[in-house]
């Protein structure tokens, strides 16, 4: 059997040749099958290799017994011959099923015929064709594709080879790990070592023909996302309009990962705005629109991940109205601050009252109002409300005015305004309201004049048409008299009438005083009761008057002493002589004017009196009675001025007498100019002293003021031995003056020691303020002395001032 396998078609024709050279020129009839693969060509010689025989006897028939032509062009020759000296080729140039079937040479030798028999059969190949690079899942069951093509499967083996790196082969076997199959080889539970590269081949035991082919196996892993990190700058919370947004996908997995974003809640997959780089997503700078849900989504030919992130955008609050109200008194009004902002803005009112003068005056805490409160309106809320809105991104503040309308509002409902002559009175309609309010005035007469100088209604008429209609002024005289009477102010706006009533009447005097008594008196001074007058018509009474003098010299003169008060002083006379009678009589004032004088009363002075007890600056405990033990004779005691209503003191006398001692007293006198103390100094030591101090005036001696006093027991005389303590405080004091003596010494001589040395730190410390001074020169004023000192011959530092209170620095010499 010859077998011609496409790819040995060179070695086929050896054969071929081999054979025929063997045979000769064909002895016999030989019968070939021939199992030829579809769509290759076929070829065979058939050659009689006698000497000088001609191939023009040899000729290939077709299984219909039909001689095969030579090529002939332009036909669709499913076999052709093609001749040459010696031999006959046959060519069927694609084989196929309907071209199987038997082929024969033959020949006439000898009168003899020959056929050489070729059945030629056309067979399916045998076919894989896997992918040459295949990837198995880490992990998992994995196959690696190879699927075998063959008519008749059951005669087909695969085999699996490993290829190690070092080119090592292994042929794989059905096992745990691997299951060969006609679709592939099975990996179980792949690992790293699993790749690389195999070879699956396909043998035909039937057409004995084998294919193989190389696959270069890789290790991939299923995309896994660890996590996605955000971040922004500056630091979260992010802030729309100001904040960058970078979302990072971490992910990992074999091959490379491919990665998308979208936004999950709006279904977003791209923005003009997304800068996408990798595996991240930059939003620079983010806005309110750009919070929501994101997902990154991580894939390879291995699988999918997805993980989805929430982003929160901050916005900063902004009130959006907060609108001013203007309302009436009473009607209440609802305080809407509207903010928005993320998250929803903490929002508070605060409250300004403002003063007529636009004064702005903050109002406690506690008038921080709630959003949405609602106020009943009367003019206190009238102001300025500000709404803070703040969240943790900001805040922001409104302001907005509560204009209260209210009905003018008199202060006093009723006024009685006092005129006299010559006084210039105003009459005042002053009222309180918003919007501002009409007024008019009205007249009534108290009663009705006969013949009036001047008529009210006219007056009115002229005076208010000039001036503001709140204020009449009146210039009181005889003739304005008839202005007298009551006035009727109506103040009117939207919201109401309000009536003020002003009884504009003659003011008079106050009565004369009925009752006067003395109340207290002294030597020197009274005091008196005034009972004050009844109800007048007129201003009040704001004073009295007193007018006094001596009754002996009384009909000398008609001019008297006086003295006045106001209603709230206590009336008391003073200065006055002891001993002695006075006559008084009393008026009293308002701002008219005087009252009658009332009756004179006649009072006396007292007899002047000594001068009251002194009294010892001393702590309490020893006042009773206890001695005070004097440490010291350069100590004092001192004591309070007398009082003495009627005479001045003229002095003050100490007796010192020695209690249990036949010694006399000593006795010292204090004049009451000088420091009012004792003196020691000219008492005895260790004496127990009792002292007797007595304030005199020209009307005699105080009670004496009493006090026992213990001196102090003598100091001690010249000091006869010295303690060990003094003698080693000498020696030190020696010391330090011999070692003062000796640094003096070196100073003179050779400038060294404690003295030169404190002299040199000296200049030390005036360049370290120098330095601190450069270094605070501000005005550069350093830099340019210091220059010309240096440009000076002599180099030599300069000096410099530094004034603490100007911070102004001066060269020592200069003229500044
Ligand atoms: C051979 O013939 C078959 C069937 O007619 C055809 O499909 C195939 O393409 C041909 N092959 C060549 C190489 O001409
Ligand atoms: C990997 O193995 C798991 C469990 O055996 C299986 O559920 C999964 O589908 C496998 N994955 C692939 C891509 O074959
Ligand atoms: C605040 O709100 C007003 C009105 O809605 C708007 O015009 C303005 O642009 C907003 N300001 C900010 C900073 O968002
Ligand atoms: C304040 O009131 C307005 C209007 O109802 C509302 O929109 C806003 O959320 C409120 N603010 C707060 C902090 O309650
Ligand atoms: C808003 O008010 C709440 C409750 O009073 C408080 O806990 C929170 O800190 C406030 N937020 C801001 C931004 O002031
Ligand atoms: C807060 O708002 C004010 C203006 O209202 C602005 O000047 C300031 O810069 C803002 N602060 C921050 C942190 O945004
Ligand atoms: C003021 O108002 C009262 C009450 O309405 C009225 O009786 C009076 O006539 C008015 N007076 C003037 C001066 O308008
Ligand atoms: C004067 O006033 C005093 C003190 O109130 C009173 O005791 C006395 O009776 C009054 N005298 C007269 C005459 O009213
Ligand atoms: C003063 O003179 C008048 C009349 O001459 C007399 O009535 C009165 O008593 C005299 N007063 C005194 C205090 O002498
Ligand atoms: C003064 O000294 C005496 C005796 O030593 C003692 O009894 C007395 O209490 C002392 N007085 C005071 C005020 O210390
Ligand atoms: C002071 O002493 C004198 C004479 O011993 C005595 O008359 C007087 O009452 C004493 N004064 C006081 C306040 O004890
Ligand atoms: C003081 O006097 C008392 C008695 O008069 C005497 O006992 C005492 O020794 C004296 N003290 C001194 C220090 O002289």
């Amino acid at each position: 059997m010859l077998i011609m396998p496409p790819y040995t078609f060179l070695i086929c024709f050896v054969v071929v040749i081999i054979l025929q050279e063997n045979d000769g020129c064909f002895m016999e009839s030989k019968n070939h099958a021939i199992h030829w693969q579809k769509g290759t060509p076929f070829y065979a010689e058939c050659v009689c290799g006698m000497p000088g025989y001609n191939a023009k006897h040899i000729k290939w028939l077709d299984s219909h017994n039909q001689e095969i032509d030579v090529l002939r062009l332009g036909t669709d020759q499913k076999a052709y011959t093609e001749r040459d000296n010696d031999q006959v080729k046959l060519y069927i140039p694609n084989v196929t099923n309907a071209v199987s079937g038997l082929y024969r040479c033959v020949t006439n030798f000898e009168g003899q015929d020959y056929s050489h028999n070729y059945y030629i059969e056309a067979y399916e190949p045998v076919t894989i064709n896997p992918p040459e690079e295949q990837f198995v899942l880490l992990g998992n069951r994995s196959l690696v594709k190879c699927k075998v093509h063959a008519e008749d499967m059951s005669k087909i083996l695969v085999s699996w080879t490993k290829i190690e790196e070092d080119e090592t082969r292994t042929e794989l076997t059905n096992s745990a790990k691997y299951d060969i199959t006609d679709d592939g080889l099975y990996i179980n539970d792949v690992t790293n070592e699993d790749k690389g590269k195999y070879t699956c081949s396909a043998y035909d035991k039937k057409n004995l023909d084998e294919v193989d082919k190389d696959i270069n196996v890789k290790i991939i892993t299923k995309p896994r996302i660890k996590e996605v990190r955000v971040t922004s700058e500056p630091e979260p919370p992010l802030v729309a309009g100001i904040s960058r947004l970078v979302m990072k996908c971490i992910a990992e997995g074999i091959p490379q990962l491919e990665y998308i974003w979208r936004r999950t809640d709006t279904g977003d997959v791209d923005n003009p705005r997304w800068k996408k780089e990798a595996n991240a997503i930059m939003i620079e700078p983010v806005l309110a629109e750009d919070q929501g849900q994101y997902e990154c989504v991580a894939q390879s030919m291995a699988g999918v991940a997805t993980k989805s992130v929430d982003i929160e955008v901050f916005l900063p609050p902004n009130i959006t109205s907060f609108p001013s109200i203007t309302e009436s008194e009473g009607t209440t009004v609802q305080l809407v601050c509207n903010a928005n902002g993320r998250p929803a803005p903490n929002i508070s009112i605060i409250f300004f009252k403002t003063d007529g003068d636009d004064d702005v005056q903050e109002i406690a805490e506690d008038e921080i109002i709630e959003n949405l409160s609602f106020i009943r309106l009367d003019k206190s809320r009238e102001g300025i409300y500000i709404c803070n809105a703040s969240n943790e991104v900001n805040y922001t503040t409104e302001e907005m005015y509560v204009t209260v309308f209210y009905k003018p509002h008199y202060e006093l409902k009723e006024e009685t305004i006092w005129g006299w002559d010559g006084h210039f009175a105003n009459l005042s309609c002053e009222v309180d309201s918003n919007p501002i309010a009409t007024i008019r005035w009205g007249f009534t007469a108290d009663y009705p004049r006969t013949h009036p100088q001047i008529d009210p209604d006219d007056y009115m008429t002229k005076t208010l048409s000039v001036t503001l209609a709140k204020y009449l002024p009146v210039n009181v005289s005889e003739e304005a008299h008839s202005l007298y009477g009551w006035y009727e102010c109506n103040a009117t706006n939207h919201l109401g009438l309000s009536t003020k009533k002003i009884h504009f009447q003659e003011g008079h005097v106050p009565p004369p005083i009925k009752n006067a008594t003395v109340v207290t008196v002294t030597a020197t001074s009274a005091t008196f009761y005034i009972e004050e007058p009844g109800y007048f018509q007129g201003p009040s009474v704001h004073g009295y008057i007193g007018e006094y003098d001596m009754r002996e010299t009384f009909n000398i003169t008609n001019i008297h002493m006086n003295r006045s008060w106001s209603v709230d002083r206590p009336f008391t006379i003073d200065r006055l002589k002891p001993n002695t009678s006075y006559l008084v009589r009393f008026a009293a004032v308002n701002q008219v004017g005087y009252s009658e004088w009332c009756e004179y009363m006649e009072f006396e002075t007292l007899e002047p009196s000594a001068p009251g007890i002194p009294i010892w600056k001393i702590s309490l405990d020893v006042l009773s009675g206890e001695i005070v033990n004097v440490t010291d004779t350069n100590q004092a005691l001192s004591w309070k001025m007398s009082d003495s209503e009627d005479a001045p003191v003229d002095y003050y006398k100490l007796r010192y007498c020695p209690i249990n001692e036949e010694n006399p007293c000593k006795e010292q006198k204090v004049e009451p100019n000088a420091e009012l103390k004792t003196d020691f100094s000219i008492l005895d030591h260790n004496t127990t002293y009792f002292i007797e101090l007595v304030a005199h005036n020209n009307v005699g001696d105080s009670t004496p003021a009493n006090i026992t006093i213990t001196t102090p027991a003598q100091v001690a005389g010249p000091v006869h031995r010295l303690s060990a303590g003094a003698l080693i405080g000498i020696s030190i004091v020696v010391v330090f003056i011999c070692l003062v003596v000796v640094d003096v010494l070196l100073l003179l001589w050779k400038r060294q020691g404690m003295i030169a040395n404190c002299c040199c730190r000296k200049k030390k410390r005036i360049k370290k303020l120098e330095d601190k001074l450069q270094t605070r020169d501000k005005k550069g004023l350093l830099k340019d002395s210091r220059d010309a000192a240096e440009r000076s011959p002599n180099n030599r530092p300069k000096e410099y001032e530094y004034n603490k209170t100007t911070g102004v620095i001066t060269g020592k010499h200069s003229a500044v």
